[in-house]
């Protein structure tokens, strides 16, 4: 288990709002837990022992350490150093030496192309300034026949305000940088990269989806 080091730049989003929060996020339970589980389980009908899996925007690290025994290895990369400490203690705490965590942003981090077999993106596409580069460099990392597997909050569903209030809690550090986008927007961007759509599924109340998309082989 190593972690690198990551000098912050004013150019690079800012890691703060989730170091702030890390310790309640980690104790709070999952909102939905039955829907986790499925989208869990979802995700391991994708796994094979030999596989390389790629996260972005890890968190705590609790996704990537349930999927570690079912894959050859996992590398986890996430902003937040607190988000990353507690991803590290977990792994110690449950043995396991199959996942790096590193601290990166997904906005300038460099994947070899045609490398990764599945690629996580859990919680993690409406908080980026540019999903679309995002799903662009899932998709150039991803083997031919590869998968991307997202959960995404879809504000423009039902909370279109959000464009408006989403700033101003942001500017006072009660909020982290939101985009506001429909599912449709989602699923179109993500067909317009070049991937087909698998699976695709809005737990709850429909603000959220989750999508498997496959890179053709
Ligand atoms: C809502 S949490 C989701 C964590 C985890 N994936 C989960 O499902 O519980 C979003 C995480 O993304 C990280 N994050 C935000 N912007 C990021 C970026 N540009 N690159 C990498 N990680 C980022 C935050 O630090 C935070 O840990």
């Amino acid at each position: 288990m190593t972690s690198t080091d990551y000098t912050p730049d004013m150019t690079q989003p800012s890691s703060r709002f989730w170091d702030k929060i890390a310790d309640r996020y980690a104790r709070q339970p999952v909102k939905d837990e039955a829907a986790y589980q499925e989208k869990l389980q979802i995700t391991q009908s994708y796994l094979q022992p030999d596989m390389k899996l790629f996260e972005f925007g890890c968190g705590t690290g609790t996704t990537a350490l349930t999927h570690a025994p079912f894959v050859d290895r996992i590398l986890a990369i996430d902003i937040s150093a607190r988000m990353l400490e507690i991803a590290e203690q977990k792994a110690q705490v449950a043995g396991v030496d199959n996942v790096v965590f590193q601290r990166a942003a997904i906005d300038d981090y460099a994947v070899p192309d045609n490398s990764i077999d599945v690629v996580l993106g859990m919680s993690i596409l409406h908080l980026l300034a540019d999903k679309d580069m995002a799903i662009a460099k899932v998709h150039n990392m991803l083997k031919p026949g590869g998968v991307f597997v997202s959960s995404t909050v879809c504000l423009g569903n039902t909370m279109k305000f959000f464009k408006l209030i989403g700033p101003l809690g942001r500017a006072l550090g009660v909020l982290p940088l939101l985009k506001v986008f429909t599912t449709q927007e989602l699923v179109d961007n993500i067909k317009a990269r070049g991937f087909d759509i698998e699976h695709e599924w809005s737990p709850g109340k429909g603000t959220s989806v989750f999508i498997v998309a496959r890179k053709p082989a």
